[in-house]
């Protein structure tokens, strides 16, 4: 029986062992009903059986246990070698990834970052843009309006307004920020990023449109990392330019409009208390989108701000 018990290897053999003898009907059991016909030194080497038995059962099922245990260790071993969990890293929105780019670029020519309000009002967003009242530039902006009269910016162009009145001039700045339009569709959405930029310096400087052509080829250059870049003007309308441009790029054999832009109407600096027979220089506004959507090959807008990871990642960010 000693040998039996230790070599069982399972606890539901030894379980079933253990029952044969201590159960109801074990032949312990049977024997320790009969004790009381024995002597007392069969007794006592009975129950000396009995205990010893009872001990061999615990021993040898602890050392099963143990065994199960260390295979099942075994089995578990640590892999430092793999990879604990799927690499699923986040990375930076493309607008602010766009974003930290375009400063980094304006910056590096001298511009200076500055902001101003998404709520703005009327004058700052019209009128000191030389758009009055009954302009027709006014409808062609689809403006929300709140009920106290100030408007959800149109334009970045409010903020040259901001700028020059609290700087004055010589000035270099640029701005990057969100405006609101009533319009939304594959390549409009209510709620866009632009890109402004200003640079008014003294008549004698003569800052002209060839200086803003050359800053935007650089700027172009730098941000779609290009050297040999095909640009062509148009001429365009804005009432806060004079004369007004619009700058396309050539990607593969297809014309990207890329920028608007111009010379500051004097109406704008006189607004602005700057004299315009003495001061000059151009302004010009990007679509912040619009240079993610170029440099990735990005058709709809509207992904922008799904906030789908799917998009993100198909996108290549
Ligand atoms: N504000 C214009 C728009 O929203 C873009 C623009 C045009 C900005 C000419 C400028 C500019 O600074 O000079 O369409």
């Amino acid at each position: 029986m000693h040998e039996q018990i230790k070599n069982i290897n399972t606890l539901e053999e030894l379980q079933a062992l253990y029952s044969a003898t201590f159960g109801k009907n074990g032949t312990m059991t049977a024997r320790l009903k009969e004790m009381k016909n024995l002597d007392n030194d069969a007794r006592a080497a009975l129950n000396q059986e009995n205990q010893v038995l009872r001990e061999l059962f615990k021993t040898r099922q602890t050392e099963i246990e143990n065994a199960v245990l260390m295979a099942g260790l075994q089995k578990q071993k640590l892999d430092v070698s793999l990879n604990p969990m799927p690499e699923n890293r986040g990375t930076l929105h493309p607008l602010t990834q766009s974003f930290k780019e375009v400063v980094n670029i304006f910056e590096s020519l001298g511009y200076t970052y500055m902001t101003g309000p998404e709520i703005e009002d009327d004058w700052h967003n019209f009128t000191a843009l030389n758009t009055p009242m009954h302009h027709p530039a006014r409808d062609m902006q689809d403006t929300f309006f709140l009920t106290n009269g100030n408007v959800m910016r149109t334009q970045t162009s409010a903020v040259q307004i901001r700028a020059m009145k609290k700087n004055g001039v010589p000035i270099k700045m640029f701005t990057v920020g969100q405006c609101y339009r009533k319009e939304l569709d594959a390549t409009h959405s209510a709620m866009f990023g632009q890109i402004e930029g200003l640079y008014i310096d003294t008549i004698e400087k003569g800052v002209n449109l060839s200086d803003m052509l050359a800053t935007m080829r650089t700027f172009a250059s730098k941000y779609f990392e290009k050297d040999d870049l095909e640009l062509r003007i148009r001429p365009s309308y804005f009432p806060f330019t004079d004369p007004s441009i619009e700058i396309d790029m050539k990607f593969g054999d297809k014309w990207m409009e890329l920028l608007c832009g111009g010379m500051v109407h004097p109406n704008v600096l006189k607004n602005c208390n700057i004299n315009p027979d003495k001061y000059q220089g151009f302004a010009f506004g990007f679509g912040w989108a619009r240079l993610v959507m170029i440099k990735y090959g990005l058709n709809d807008i509207r992904a922008f701000t799904d906030s789908d990871v799917r998009w993100l990642k198909s996108a290549g960010f």
